[in-house]
């Protein structure tokens, strides 16, 4: 840690819907810090390959858009419950990156190794600043090894297809849960065998299961490795 009293750069990692962005909000809001959540920048490129009708297969295409296009994060210009918006040019992507057909396209996309390394670089240079809670797959194996703290957040398949059910429901868009572990297995799957940067908890990394655990209780515990 770089200071005894307070860590600065916080790495959360963990599996798709294992509750890293809920927490790793929480962890932002209450120290101050940045909250960035780095799937966004995967799941911008997906949508722009998608509504530009590019094949997602072609590798050096996918790529190419990736080096090319500024995603842009800034503080939220709508009260509609975004936590900040998301902007390639003037065009706030902010709800359509979590549309159904990105979901299904954009372990794809980032398993490429030049998409990887275009968009963790530009993640790198605003965690090295600080003050930041980075949320992703490989914050703390790759894009900020140096992080003071660094928490894998798990919970079983079950589990995180229920609550993405949940979230669904909750905001009245079609949900079958069978469906929904089907592809939380699915992405799993890609997102912790791809050749680059596979999902995996750092060595130096907290694991954290939350199965039996609810959000206070995992802020908890993680407020008190902060301090
Ligand atoms: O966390 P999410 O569901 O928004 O992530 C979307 C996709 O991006 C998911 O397939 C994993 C990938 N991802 C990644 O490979 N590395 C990151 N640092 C963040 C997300």
């Amino acid at each position: 840690m770089t200071n005894s009293t307070r860590v600065s750069i916080i790495a959360l990692d963990g599996p798709a819907a294992s509750g890293k962005s809920t927490l790793g909000r929480k962890l932002a809001d209450t120290l101050g810090y940045l909250f960035f959540d780095t799937g966004i920048m995967y799941r911008a490129i997906t949508l722009i390959g998608l509504e530009l009708d590019m094949n997602l297969q072609d590798e050096a295409s996918i790529t190419r858009l990736a080096q090319d296009t500024q995603i842009e994060i800034r503080p939220p210009s709508r009260d509609d419950g975004r936590a900040f918006d998301i902007m390639v040019g003037s065009k706030d992507i902010t709800w359509d990156v979590r549309r159904g057909d990105v979901d299904a396209n954009v372990s794809v996309v980032s398993a490429y190794a030049g998409v990887r390394k275009a968009l963790s670089d530009q993640q790198r240079r605003i965690g090295l600043r600080g003050k930041v809670v980075m949320v992703g797959r490989d914050i703390g194996t790759v894009v900020l090894p140096e992080a003071d703290l660094k928490i894998y957040l798990d919970a079983s398949a079950d589990e995180r297809a229920r609550r993405r059910y949940d979230e669904l429901m909750a905001r009245n868009e079609p949900a079958n849960y069978d469906e929904i572990l089907k592809k939380v297995i699915e992405r799993d799957h890609i997102d912790s065998t791809r050749a680059v940067a596979p999902l995996r908890a750092a060595d130096d990394a907290i694991l954290i299961d939350s199965d039996k655990m609810d959000v206070e209780q995992v802020f908890n515990k993680v407020i008190a490795l902060c301090k």
